[in-house]
């Protein structure tokens, strides 16, 4: 199986979300065998969003979520809040809130912790930045990133936990790591998984990747059996774009079910 998470970022408002869910259900149609597909809209636009896949394969995700359950933190969104609108996945960890927002592992672990007693899929985002890929410490980085955000996790199904491994350097920008070193990333995620959930087989646990993931190169990173799918960003608010990744992600498995 192959996941492909549509994180649509601040792109888009409510009519749009709602339009390019429409045009996402459209872009599966008829096919033999459907990628695992998760649209991560703003939150103004969830409810809606819901309405439009609810009868679907397709699932939902939010982008963010509160680590407490309910309170004075004005702003903020908690899991249940989340899981009453139908949200099944919540992306946690991404570069762009630990840039921006100043989000630490600590924030990670506890929203990880949250997200997974209220029953959401968490799909956390992990990756170095361009200083230590030159510093030669991108897999310290990984590491201190999953050893803390899943510290206290005891999980019960392999579903439950994504890791997307998304270079800082690689989102937006245009630039891509070259293949062997995303697979060589993986495994090491996989080595570190196993430390950190020994009860778990980390070689069940999906690892993603993402950053400027589009339809012209998502093929050969989809066609990596260690690579379970994609965290796409801009390219999944591009509906020919995205339904270039979709037909993309149709052929591997296809591939795979006939052999
Ligand atoms: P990008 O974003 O595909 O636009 O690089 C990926 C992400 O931030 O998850």
């Amino acid at each position: 199986m192959k996941t492909i998470i549509a994180n649509w970022k601040m792109n888009v408002g409510v009519r749009e979300s709602v339009a390019l869910a429409r045009g996402t259900l459209l872009a599966l149609r008829g096919r033999r065998v459907i990628p695992e597909v998760v649209i991560c809209p703003p939150f103004v636009a969830l409810s809606e969003v819901h309405k439009v896949i609810a009868h679907s394969a397709v699932q939902i995700g939010a982008q963010n979520v509160f680590w407490e359950d309910h309170g004075a933190f004005t702003g903020e969104i908690s899991a249940r809040m989340l899981t009453e609108l139908g949200v099944s996945h919540v992306i946690i960890g991404h570069s762009e809130r630990r840039e921006n927002l100043c989000e630490t592992d600590e924030m990670a672990k506890k929203k990880v912790a949250q997200a997974l007693a209220n029953q959401m899929n968490v799909i956390l985002c992990v990756g170095e930045t361009a200083q230590e890929r030159t510093a030669g410490t991108e897999r310290e980085r990984v590491r201190t990133q999953l050893a803390h955000a899943l510290s206290d996790v005891r999980l019960k199904s392999h579903d439950r936990l994504l890791i997307a491994y998304e270079p800082v350097w690689a989102i937006g920008t245009g630039q891509t790591p070259d293949v062997p070193d995303v697979l060589a990333m993986h495994e090491f995620i996989r080595s570190v998984l196993s430390d950190v959930l020994p009860n778990m087989d980390a070689s069940q646990l999906r690892v993603l990747y993402g950053g400027s993931v589009d339809g012209t190169n998502s093929y050969q990173f989809l066609r990596e059996k260690t690579i379970d799918g994609l965290l796409v960003g801009a390219a999944s608010v591009k509906l020919n774009q995205f339904k270039e990744i979709i037909d993309a992600t149709s052929e591997v498995l296809d591939a795979q079910k006939s052999v």
